[in-house]
């Protein structure tokens, strides 16, 4: 199990760096994350967030096909239709809000061996890839709401949660 960061530290306002070595350790680190995401019931899981400012996440949205990793993403084109969609993270545990985003979204990105892929997405795909991409850029799903309610879903969290700054 790795360690989970959450709100409050440094690393997940940090831009992630670009993987260039593609080798075991990269994908020990992967199942790490892949065990971790897992215990921790989550759908996805990027780099930052175990502490590491590197651009890579996990996915897994437990439906078929939908097991993946994405390293060095890149979301080249969205979908003008947006959708609104309950979001969560495990860096800020027990705080949900609605967050509108494109309703799909194409990505490309790196497996574990280097070799590029493409992938249209959609549903709760998309929504998780652009979460977790935001992950890989210092952006948490806070940032897309609306000022007063981000502050409201604040005191709520850091009445149950310690403050880490
Ligand atoms: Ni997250």
């Amino acid at each position: 199990m790795l360690e989970i960061y959450t709100l409050g530290e440094e690393i997940l306002r940090e831009k992630g760096t670009p993987v260039k070595i593609f080798d075991n350790a990269l994908a020990i680190l992967v199942d790490a994350m892949f065990e971790t995401m897992g215990e921790a019931d989550g759908i996805g899981l990027a780099a930052p967030q175990i502490g590491l400012a590197q651009r890579l996440f996990v996915v897994d949205t437990r439906r078929p096909n939908e097991r993946l990793v994405f390293i060095n993403p890149q979301i080249i084109e969205t979908s003008v239709e947006q959708v609104s969609y309950e979001e969560g993270c495990l860096s800020i545990p027990d705080a949900f809000a609605h967050i509108v985003r494109p309703a799909e979204v194409t990505v490309q990105a790196q497996d574990l061996r280097g070799k590029p892929f493409t992938i249209k997405a959609s549903d709760l795909l998309a929504r998780v890839i652009q979460h977790e991409n935001d992950h890989l850029n210092g952006v948490l799903f806070i940032d897309h709401m609306e000022e007063e309610a981000r502050q409201k879903l604040l005191e709520s969290y850091y009445r149950r949660h310690k403050r880490r700054d």
